[in-house]
């Protein structure tokens, strides 16, 4: 599951000495050769994944005064869609997910969230859909995220009847040390607005699939306001 960032937290806790590296947001424990050399293979990978060269041609569809959002789209250049790809794959790496390959790569909107500094910190995969299954909130469940055994709990109850919607978002992801600026709700604003030419989609047009805790959490918040 989400073995890696777990289990180096749960060591975090049980030795002394956890750091948090403030470049790549890895919690490893710098006493332990074993720890650091993961580390240091973890720190290279992320940021040379996630670092945004950018190009001429670039669609940038949102300005902010900490960065911008750019979208890239199925069609777009090689590079493009190769730096898509990577940063899908990292973000797979840190949801747990392995080697799922997308239900249609044609259909597929990919949002960059790009810092000042020109780091991707941010990015979701939309894509269009039918329906969805919604997730039926159990009694309490959201408004207590300080239950740990909720919080490791990845299988909701899901509704049987299916729901007319537009857009799946099957992504969205922010980078640990950039959390809760925002940064995921800009992110779906301009989803929102962009997604299909001329709308602006209402949140019931657009379901998060298979959310984790956090996904939950910020989807719960997001579609109440
Ligand atoms: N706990 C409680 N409330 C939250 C959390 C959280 N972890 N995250 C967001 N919220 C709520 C808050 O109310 C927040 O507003 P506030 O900060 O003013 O209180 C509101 O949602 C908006 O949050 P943002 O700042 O826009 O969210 P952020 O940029 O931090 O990104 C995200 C949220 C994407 C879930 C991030 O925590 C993340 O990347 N987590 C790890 C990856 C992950 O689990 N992604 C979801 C997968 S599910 C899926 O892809 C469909
Ligand atoms: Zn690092």
């Amino acid at each position: 599951k989400r073995s890696k960032d777990q289990m180096i937290i749960d060591a975090g806790q049980k030795h002394f000495g956890a750091v948090v590296c403030k470049s790549c947001g890895m919690i490893y424990t710098a006493a332990s050769p074993e720890d650091e050399a993961q580390h240091i293979q973890h720190h290279e990978r992320f940021l040379e994944g996630l670092r945004y060269v950018g190009w001429k041609k670039e669609r940038v569809v949102a300005e902010f005064w900490d960065g911008k959002i750019v979208l890239i789209l199925p069609d777009d250049p090689k590079y493009a869609v190769k730096k898509a790809e990577d940063v899908r794959e990292i973000v797979d790496n840190e949801l747990g997910f392995k080697q799922v390959t997308l239900n249609c790569p044609a259909k597929t909107k990919m949002y960059l969230f790009v810092s000042n500094e020109k780091m991707i910190v941010g990015c979701l995969v939309a894509e269009s859909i039918k329906q969805a299954f919604r997730v039926l909130s159990e009694p309490g469940a959201a408004q207590s995220p300080g239950q740990d055994a909720l919080q490791h709990q990845r299988a909701w109850r899901c509704s049987a009847k299916p729901e007319p919607a537009i857009c799946g978002v099957s992504r969205v992801w922010v980078f640990s040390l950039m959390r809760r600026k925002g940064i995921a709700r800009r992110m779906v604003d301009v989803v929102r607005s962009t997604f299909m030419y001329g709308c602006y989609l209402s949140t019931d047009e657009i379901a998060f699939s298979d959310p984790t805790p956090d996904g939950k959490l910020f989807a719960t918040k997001y579609c109440q306001t």
